[in-house]
């Protein structure tokens, strides 16, 4: 059940509310179904962020990160990028960041390397997304 909750508020975080919330979350008769479901942005995962943005300009410097449709971005070295998941695989909260050179979740502590595999708390990775940059242009896709 505190699964279900937590679906909930992820789902509601989209703006989905009463009978739309609840066709949308797995259907009435199989709510148990999808109780271990991973969690992952609901759109296709393909965007560009422009890094002479203001908005995404930490991006130039290592070890910052930005959130962008609930994806973590984060400049892991001068020449790489790790983008995850801002939902945690441990328990389903939007919650995930990178302390500098790792992700966090702070829900519970949850720590996964840059790769999105679990270092701590829980043993199941985080979704990952490829990254490649052309000139000032990040782009994320799956
Ligand atoms: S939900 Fe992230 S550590 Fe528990």
């Amino acid at each position: 059940m505190q699964s279900n909750m937590k679906r909930n508020e992820f789902l509601k975080s989209l703006g989905l509310k009463g009978a739309s919330l609840l066709a949308v979350y797995c259907g009435a008769s199989a709510l148990s179904s999808c109780e271990n479901e991973a969690l992952t942005p609901a759109s296709a995962v393909d965007f560009t962020l422009d890094l002479t943005n203001a908005s995404y300009a930490a991006l130039n410097t290592v070890g910052k990160y930005v959130i962008y449709n609930q994806i973590v971005i984060a400049r892991v070295s001068t020449t790489s990028f790790a983008a995850v998941t801002q939902i945690c695989s441990h328990g389903g909260k939007a919650q995930v960041i990178y302390n500098g050179n790792k992700f966090y979740c702070n829900a519970h502590g949850a720590t996964f390397s840059t790769t999105g595999a679990a270092l701590s708390v829980t043993s199941k990775p985080l979704t990952t997304y490829q990254t490649a940059l052309t000139g000032t242009t990040l782009r994320i896709y799956a």
